[in-house]
């Protein structure tokens, strides 16, 4: 992991690898941006036509590099580009300032330490720095090569390791605002980094039972009880959902409870994950070309648990449940087959017609489970559909909820925190096309509206009267193009920043 420390250093005096400023589109050409005024100085206030020079024009992302001149102690200073300069009496705003220090934090792979003198104006700011530059300064590793050359800042293939220590100028160190926006912001992303390490682990080491390992491990770090329901247990509970899609597989299915509390919490938020370790489709299997990135297909479980443990490292005043619906949809002569009818942990039947609509069978029992506590809400989050993917593209999770107040809640709190999102509705009439004529319910439907559909399947499955929301980040979850701002190749973290900020709203009382 990357080390944050906030820094009273000047930018002139500060000792490390590269000092990144930030550099605005102004109307003439390119402006060096608030916190880099010292380093303008030792460019004898020409900064900004160097770059001009250079071909830079304070475009967001973009990144130039200059060499530094003898009054910095820095060999190299790192322009990141933040777009537009803000309007009169306007400071930039957080997403553009995360992106940014992400940007800077990706082209600085292989520098030891770097320091950020990005315009801070407010806690708020630093926090969003800190945030995108740790976000940023990630990579996944793991597989590649044997021994790392930490020396030289690169892993046994010789490939370039992230940064490894950031200082951030322009912060308070010895202000409670600021101090507790850096802390915030390490603890935040440290479970979003490890949260992606899940994503990007291979299938064949992260499954079911090792998923839940690691659940348990983290459970007993962070005094959080965790509770695993093998499929010894699920037979016995009859949790049909979760067993049919895991019985084609010869790594049987999991059910692990994570539970958050707090002596003075007074609402109860439950968080609800599908977490397929691999989705090959079944034997309703998916051709080639629409398999390989399915390891991804257990992002909304990492992404509840990384909330879990963020909301227990923040010591946040709720009680936050976490339900990771873990199973491996493979295809085998022990699978089920399309045609096949499940009886659902709610004692609904459900006939699957394809067994490559599984997440809906694991979220329906997980979701009914959840319904037993009566918690005063419930947040879903699946990659579920190619068809909200088709809606919405790439980079947008979709909502769904019974509770308008609620999705629009989840909406603003998604933007608030840098994540892009759109509300989606559940129309009551494509219930119908789920009409089975063998079962009280088929898992599919019409094929028009798929990510709705889903959405309808799974909402037959909440608790009477229970606020719940669906998140779709099947678009988000996986980034399979170039890496931008602070988001990287494969895992992204996709829904935690707006999970997290749904538990500290709910502790402070503003919902609901
Ligand atoms: N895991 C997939 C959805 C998905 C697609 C996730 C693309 C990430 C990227 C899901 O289990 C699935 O296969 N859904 C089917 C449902 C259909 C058979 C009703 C789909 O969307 O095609
Ligand atoms: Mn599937
Ligand atoms: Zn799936």
């Amino acid at each position: 992991m990357t080390a944050l420390t906030l820094s009273t250093a000047g930018a002139a005096t500060l000792r490390a690898d590269a000092l990144v400023v930030g550099v605005a589109k102004g109307a003439k050409g390119p402006v060096v941006a608030p916190g880099a005024e010292a380093v303008d100085k030792a460019f004898n206030g020409k900064l900004a036509s160097v770059l001009e020079t250079l071909g830079a024009t304070g475009a967001e992302g973009e990144v130039t590099k200059v060499p530094a001149p003898s009054g910095l102690k820095t060999p190299v200073v790192l322009a990141v580009g933040l777009g537009p300069v803000p309007e009169k009496d306007e400071t930039y705003d957080a997403e553009t300032l995360r992106r940014a220090a992400g940007a800077a934090a990706r082209a600085l792979t292989g520098s030891k330490k770097a320091a950020f003198a990005l315009p801070v104006e407010a806690a708020e700011d630093a926090e969003a720095i800190a945030e995108g530059a740790l976000l940023g300064a990630y990579a996944f590793t793991a597989y590649q090569g044997g021994e790392k050359d930490a020396k030289n800042s690169r892993n046994g293939n010789g490939a370039k390791l992230p940064l490894a220590e950031i200082a951030l100028l322009g912060a308070k160190p010895r202000d409670k605002a600021y101090k507790a926006a850096a802390e915030r912001a390490i603890a935040l992303t440290e479970e979003i980094n490890r949260a992606r390490d899940l994503v990007n682990t291979p299938p064949n080491d992260l499954y079911p039972e090792s998923f839940a390992a690691v659940a348990t491990a983290a459970g007993k770090e962070h005094g959080i009880k965790v509770q695993v329901f093998d499929e010894k247990a699920l037979a016995k509970g009859g949790f049909g959902g979760i067993l049919g899609v895991g019985q084609g597989s010869q790594n049987p299915p999991r059910l692990v409870k994570l539970s958050y509390t707090h002596s003075k919490a007074a609402k109860n938020l439950a968080l609800v994950g599908k977490g397929i370790t691999y989705d090959s489709g079944g034997i309703s299997l998916k051709p080639a070309g629409h398999n390989e990135t399915m390891k991804c297909d257990m992002s909304g479980a990492a992404a509840v648990f990384a909330a879990v443990v963020a909301a227990a490292r923040l010591g946040l005043a709720v009680n936050v449940t976490g339900w990771l619906a873990l199973a491996e949809n493979m295809p085998s002569g022990s699978a089920t087959r399309p045609g096949d009818v499940l009886r659902m942990y709610s004692g609904k039947t459900v006939e699957v017609l394809n067994t490559d609509a599984e997440g809906r069978l694991v979220l329906g029992d997980a979701l009914t489970k959840a319904s037993e506590e009566n918690p005063d809400a419930i947040v879903d989050v699946a990659t579920l559909t190619g068809a909200m993917v088709m809606a919405l593209g790439n980079r947008t999770f979709g909502i769904m909820s019974n509770d308008d107040a609620f999705r629009t809640s989840i909406h603003e709190i998604a933007e608030e925190v840098g994540e892009q999102s759109w509300p989606m509705p559940l129309p009551s009439e494509l219930r119908k096309g789920m009409d089975s004529p063998t079962a009280d319910i088929a898992n599919m439907g019409e094929r028009m509206g798929g990510g709705l559909v889903a959405g309808l399947f799974l909402q037959e499955f909440v608790g009477e009267g229970i606020t719940w929301a669906h998140l779709d980040i099947a678009g988000p979850a996986f980034h399979e193009g170039a890496p931008y701002g602070y988001t990287p190749k494969g895992g992204t973290g996709s829904a935690i920043r707006t999970l997290v900020k749904l538990a500290e709203r709910t502790a402070a009382g503003d919902l609901g």
